[in-house]
């Protein structure tokens, strides 16, 4: 039985053409900043978001822990939301890395308002954490996917740089955001100091991600790259993969988003299961009305090849992506429709 791999976006292998311009990157010492398909790839990147430069890292993670490092110093504090993949899936590096303190809100859909920044900023007092950063993510996974609306990013951006704050986007998914939106990357990303993107989720690419900024701070975030271990040699084989996703599957995100709708759908019919908005390529339901356990539902669709991740303890969560196409959702469709039709 061949499986649905619904857990993660991430779960994707480079397609032939993907292998084939990998294995054919032309590649230099990155370290002596001579590889030029990294150079392609970051200079592509800052184009795209309207930054005046890019760096090439190997994951989402070191590129927000970059960001962190650059926004922030010991003893300082970065406001977020609750669900932001910053606090809640990077292994509390900001405190570990960094000594950062994060100050939590509880945003909408994982979505602050303006007056969450405002609230967070208290006058200078001897008894207070220095706020110096908010992290905004878009889209947002835990939340759901969910798509900032372009008006209210910049608001929030707004507000916390005139304020003097730095702003952070988590932009791991920002090419679902704009696919959803038809907003521009550039235009998402104008409101924030640094800006985070992945090329191994929706673009399909094996590894890494990038840091867009300025090119001052791209400079300083080299230097904490190759502190934290991330520099890396001949590695415009990688930088081509990511390069082909970024050239070869943006275009396709919207083909996600619409399967995404569909399991959505498919969920909102069975009694007693909730689930969140699905805006993009993320599907999460919360179960707890249904009657079956988390590890149950994850364990069922397992045995019928469907692979789901459990995602807090009465919700479970489903990716689209490249791998999965229309008979992959009707595979997993017809399971969903085993494992909780008829349940009331
Ligand atoms: C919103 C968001 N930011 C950052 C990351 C981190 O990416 P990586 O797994 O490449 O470290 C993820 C990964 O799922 C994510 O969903």
């Amino acid at each position: 039985m061949t499986t649905v791999d619904l857990r993660s976006d991430t779960v994707t292998r480079p397609t032939d053409a993907m292998r084939r311009a990998m294995s054919q990157a032309v590649v230099g010492d990155d370290v002596f900043g001579d590889d030029p398909t990294v150079q392609e790839l970051e200079n592509e990147v800052a184009g795209l978001l309207g930054a005046e430069a890019a760096l090439f890292v190997p994951s989402g993670t070191m590129a927000n822990q970059i960001a962190m490092g650059l926004a922030a110093r010991p003893g300082t504090e970065v406001l977020l939301d609750e669900g932001a993949h910053i606090l809640n899936y990077e292994g509390g590096a900001p405190a570990a890395l960094w000594g950062i303190t994060l100050l939590t809100a509880t945003g909408d859909r994982g979505m602050l308002r303006p007056e969450h920044v405002t609230d967070a900023i208290r006058p200078p007092n001897v008894h207070f954490t220095p706020l110096v950063a908010v992290a905004v993510e878009n889209t947002h996974n835990r939340a759901g996917g969910s798509v900032w609306p372009a008006d209210r990013l910049k608001a929030v951006c707004a507000t916390a740089r005139d304020a003097g704050l730095h702003v952070h986007l988590d932009g791991a998914r920002l090419w679902n955001a704009s696919a959803a939106t038809g907003v521009s990357l550039e235009e998402l990303a104008s409101g924030a100091d640094t800006v985070s993107v992945c090329f191994s989720k929706g673009l399909g690419a094996p590894v890494g991600g990038a840091l867009a900024s300025t090119r001052e701070r791209i400079d300083q975030a080299r230097f904490l790259r190759k502190r934290l271990g991330g520099g890396m040699r001949q590695v415009g084989i990688l930088a081509a993969g990511a390069l082909h996703g970024l050239r070869q599957h943006r275009e396709r995100l919207p083909e996600d988003h619409r399967r995404a709708t569909r399991l959505g759908e498919t969920l909102a019919r069975f009694p007693g299961v909730e689930v969140l908005p699905v805006e993009t390529n993320i599907v999460i339901a919360d179960t707890a009305g249904c009657g079956l356990g988390q590890e149950e539902i994850v364990a069922s669709l397992a045995a019928e090849g469907i692979l789901v991740v459990g995602f807090g303890p009465t919700r479970f969560r489903m990716v689209t992506h490249l791998d999965v196409d229309d008979e992959g959702i009707d595979r997993a469709s017809q399971a969903l429709d085993r494992v909780f039709g008829g349940r009331s």
